[in-house]
Formats: structure tokens, C-alpha cells, sequence
């Protein structure tokens, strides 16, 4: 998949979110509600056979509708990872779906499988709801990601506007605090799934239907929680500069499983010095009497990383307990990337917001100091 600058498709298709919701293109409500079923007792024959059903009726019409499309990956994608979890490769088991995975990736300008987006925001909610299990904890971690969708997407639009103003501008720190609201939903829907899901049950019975599938020839990743476009943020924040090589890799990685409008986001940003860099240089060139603005922005800035550490050091909790040696099935997460990599992403959230609240403090004693010094020369005169 290539990570070109226009979609084939109208980006507002994949915020069209009730609308996807809605739609059963391929008549699966009644066979997916018993997926949790087939899946309780490893009936892979009667995956199969879903799977046969939904092929079938995919063939027999012809979708064109964007939004169907993406409801149809999305159905097609829940028994892909059911078959998975009971150990067998859904092309292998059923070779006809091969080329209407490829078709669908192609027809909604995706990776020709299910991601986190079929299986959380764009999942009905309610009874018609797409699970692989009867656990309410499912649904839970459904809803914090899915809860998490409209803020960061937004964020997205917030952080294309900061990279066109200059970090001295009024309106820059109160559009950071735009950025850092937007950014609290995280803490909210981690602290919920903490509260929840208990490590386990994610660990031992979720995570396995996560899996990794060949589909034409190279393997695709499950729906992970990861590809939720929180470390686009970083992105302009910090993280086009100030990275570390396995972020790097885990970021090229993590592209190909995201919407279109926000490949070519990154690939808008992915060269631009972040926030946190244009701010420390221009410390270096401002004039030391019109530096208000500048803190002003550096304050709101080093808001923004604290929410983004308080996410990371609630999330590593969670991250460190599932993949504990005693509760773990796999070495890596449903992302493809070890939780080391967390404990990376959290050193270096830290590192960069502590030097803007060092710029900050720093440039403020020192904005204090000259209007002081300026009040005195003027009191002398
Ligand atoms: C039981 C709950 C969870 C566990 C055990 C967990 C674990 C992990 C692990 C091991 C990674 C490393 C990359 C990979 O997935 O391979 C990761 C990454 C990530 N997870 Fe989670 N996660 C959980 C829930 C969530 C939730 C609810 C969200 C968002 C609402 C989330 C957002 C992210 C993001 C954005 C990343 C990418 C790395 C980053 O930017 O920090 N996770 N998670």
C-alpha cells in the first residue's frame, strides 16, 4: 500500500460513523451474533461456514456504497480473527475471500483487512455490536477506543493548525490547550479500561484474536488499540525530530494501518521540526523584552506532554501487568512492538516535557527580571 497524498475515497466517508454503523451489507447480523458462541466451543466448521456464507453474499452483490464497504471489511474481518485464535489461516480455510479482502482494502483505500477502526468505532453498538466473546470487558475496551476517535481526530485538524502559526503568536498557547482537551480523552478511556478490564481476561482470552493474518502474500496485524492516532499528535509535538530509532520503525510500521487522510498527514508532518524544537529555537532568536508569547506557548506546551505522560504512565500499568511473564501468551503486543517500547515512548514524553518546563520557568524568572529591571530604571528617572 502506498502512503500517497490523495485517497481514493472522500475523507468524510470515514467519519460518517453512524452511517457505517448502521449498514449490514452482507445480511450478517443474525450469523455474527453467534460468533461469541462458535467461539466459546473452537467450532472452526461453523466459522468456516460464516465465512463461506459471507463470501458468498459478497459476490452475489455489488457494493458501492464507500460506507458499505467499509461495514463489509468490518464483518468479514471479526470471523478472519476468530478463525486465527482456533489456529487456522482464514485463506488457507477459504481461498475465495483472498481476492475480496484485496478488493475491499483497495475499494476503501486500506490494508485489505479488518483494523481497530472496523472493530471499534465503526462496530454497531447494542446488541447488533460485532464481538468475538460474551464478555462484557470486550465491549468495554470497545468503547474506550471508540471513544477516543472523535477527539484525537479532531486533534489532528488542531495540530495542522499550530504548524502554520509561529510559536510566538497569541493564538498558539490557547490552541495547544485545544490540543491538550482533546488529548484528556486518552487519560479518561485508559483510567476506565484500568478500572474494567482486567489484565488477564485481556491477555488470555482477547489478545489471541488479534493475530496476525497473510492475506496476497505478506502478513497483516490484528486491530490493535495502537493504531488509535494518538502518536500522530506526538508526531508535530515532539517526535518528527526528537525520536529514537524504534519508535521511528514502529511509527513506518504503524502507518499502512491507518486512514488515509491521516497517511498523508504523517507524511505532511513527518519532515517539519516539531512544536517542541521550533520553541526551543526560538528562545535562541527572540527579543528578550517580547517573549510573552513565547511562554505563554511553552506553558500551554508543557501542559499538553503532561497529559500525554499521564496517558503513557497509566497505560504502561496496564501494558506491564498483561504482558507479565506469568499472564503473557505472546512477547509483543497486538501492535507488533514489545512493552519496552512503551517504557522508550514514556522516557522520552518525559524528557521533552521537561524541557519546555525548564524554557518556561527558566524564561519567566528571566521576563520578570527585565520588567523589573525596566520598572526601576524608570522609577530612577
Ligand atoms: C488491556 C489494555 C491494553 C494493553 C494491555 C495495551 C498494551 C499495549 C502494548 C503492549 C503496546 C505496544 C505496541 C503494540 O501494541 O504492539 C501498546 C501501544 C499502544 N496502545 Fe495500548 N494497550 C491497552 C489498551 C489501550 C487503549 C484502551 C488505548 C487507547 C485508548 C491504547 C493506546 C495505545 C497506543 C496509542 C499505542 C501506541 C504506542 C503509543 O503511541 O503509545 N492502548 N499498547
Amino acid at each position: 500500500m502506498s502512503l500517497k497524498q490523495e485517497s481514493r475515497i472522500r475523507e468524510k466517508v470515514y467519519f460518517n460513523i453512524e452511517a457505517i454503523r448502521k449498514l449490514d451489507p452482507l445480511h450478517a447480523d443474525d450469523k455474527l451474533a453467534k460468533l461469541p458462541e462458535m467461539n466459546k466451543k473452537g467450532d472452526v466448521a461453523a466459522l468456516v461456514n460464516v465465512l463461506q456464507y459471507l463470501t458468498k453474499k459478497y459476490a452475489e452483490q455489488k457494493i458501492e456504497l464507500p460506507e458499505a464497504n467499509l461495514a463489509a471489511m468490518r464483518d468479514i474481518g471479526i470471523v478472519l480473527g476468530s478463525l486465527k485464535r482456533h489456529g487456522v489461516e482464514p485463506i488457507a480455510a477459504v481461498p475465495e475471500v483472498e481476492q475480496q479482502l484485496l478488493d475491499l482494502g483497495y475499494a476503501t483505500d486500506m490494508i485489505p483487512r479488518d483494523t481497530v477502526h472496523h472493530y471499534t468505532t465503526w462496530n454497531p453498538l447494542g446488541l447488533r455490536r460485532r464481538k468475538y466473546t460474551f464478555d462484557e470487558q470486550e465491549g468495554w475496551l470497545q468503547d474506550a477506543v471508540a471513544f477516543v476517535f472523535p477527539s484525537l481526530s479532531a486533534s489532528l485538524e488542531i495540530s495542522e493548525a499550530l504548524s502554520k502559526m509561529e510559536t510566538r503568536d497569541v493564538r498558539f498557547g490557547p490552541t495547544v490547550d485545544m490540543l491538550t482537551h482533546a488529548s484528556r480523552v486518552m487519560v479518561e478511556a485508559i483510567e476506565s479500561v484500568t478500572a474494567k478490564v482486567s489484565p488477564i481476561f485481556f491477555a488470555q482470552t482477547l489478545r489471541p484474536y488479534f493475530e496476525e493474518i497473510t492475506v496476497g502474500g505478506r502478513t497483516y496485524l490484528g486491530p490493535a488499540a495502537a493504531q488509535s492516532p494518538l502518536w500522530l499528535i506526538h508526531l508535530c509535538v515532539w517526535a518528527s525530530d526528537r525520536n529514537q530509532p524504534d519508535y521511528q520503525s514502529f511509527l513506518l510500521e504503524s502507518i499502512e494501518y491507518s486512514l488515509p487522510p491521516w497517511r498523508a498527514f504523517y507524511l505532511r508532518h513527518t519532515l517539519k521540526p516539531s512544536m517542541v524544537s521550533r520553541i526551543t529555537e526560538d528562545y535562541k532568536t527572540i527579543d528578550s523584552q517580547l517573549m510573552e508569547g513565547l511562554i505563554r506557548s511553552t506553558t500551554s506546551l508543557t501542559e499538553l506532554l503532561t497529559t500525554l505522560r499521564q496517558f503513557r504512565a497509566r497505560h504502561i500499568g496496564m501494558a506491564h501487568r498483561a504482558y507479565s511473564e506469568e499472564v503473557r501468551l505472546y512477547d509483543h503486543g497486538s501492535g507488533g512492538a514489545p512493552v519496552a517500547l512503551l517504557k522508550q515512548i514514556l522516557d522520552l514524553t518525559r524528557e521533552n516535557e521537561k524541557l519546555m518546563r525548564n524554557a518556561s520557568d527558566f524564561n519567566r524568572h528571566r521576563d520578570n527580571q527585565l520588567k523589573t529591571n525596566a520598572n526601576s530604571l524608570v522609577s530612577s528617572l
